[in-house]
């Protein structure tokens, strides 16, 4: 399998979707992916399907996808203008995480995508999309920030919209995230380098400082 020869999206998820060893195919209705290319380069990556997702083969149409779409309009973006996948292309049951196996058994899935896309910047939603492109991160401490990846394609971290389902109160850091990454697409705010992580240190401190005080 040569990556250059794929001629489209669908062309690599029929291929994947075959040449796989997730175990979690066993228990999925099917693959969970997007087939159109977004014009804006701009990629959102999260963390597995789940009910709605696994039943209609696309990825965030359930209540996270909602206000993933909200937030969009709230920057002035639909879903159309952008691409969405995911690090585990199956449904755990019951909405479980995902385990280390399934998240590196679809790994190479992925890294596919990206490579036909050559996405301008990747979102990753939440700790699991985090941890695949920032290892060793902490999504509550690099949340709304852009970074450059070590391949030179820049990330910007963003919590996953579904915490704002159990933690309403993060529905403000998310608006104000995207806010950022407005600024960041706009040329306004520049790209940390991954390996520069004086600052995230830094913030790091701060939170173990304002803990210490209480
Ligand atoms: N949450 C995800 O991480 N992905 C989906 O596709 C839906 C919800």
């Amino acid at each position: 399998m040569n990556i250059q020869e794929f001629k489209n999206l669908n062309e690599i998820h029929q291929y994947f979707a075959v040449h796989n060893r997730c175990k979690l195919k066993k228990s999925a209705t099917q693959p969970v992916y997007e087939i159109n290319t977004p014009k804006s380069g701009i990629v959102f990556v999260g963390e597995a399907p789940g009910l709605n997702e696994d039943k209609l083969g696309k990825p965030f149409v359930g209540a996270a996808g909602k206000l993933l779409d909200e937030l969009l309009e709230g920057i002035g973006y639909t879903r159309e203008d952008v691409y969405v996948t995911n690090v585990v292309k199956y449904r755990p049951p019951d909405n479980r995480e995902p385990l280390p196996e399934e998240k590196d058994s679809c790994r190479v899935w992925l890294n596919a995508e990206l490579i036909f896309l050559k996405p301008k910047v990747i979102i990753p939603l939440g700790r699991h999309a985090l941890e695949r492109f920032l290892p060793g991160q902490q999504i509550s401490l690099v949340h709304g920030q852009a970074f450059t990846h070590s391949s030179g394609t820049p990330l910007f971290a963003m919590y996953h919209p579904a915490v704002v389902l159990y933690n309403p109160t993060l529905k403000d850091t998310l608006v104000k995230d995207f806010s950022s990454l407005k600024d960041f697409l706009e040329g306004k705010i520049k790209a940390i380098e991954s390996t520069d992580t004086k600052s995230i240190q830094k913030k790091k401190q701060n939170v173990i400082d304002e803990i210490l005080k209480l």
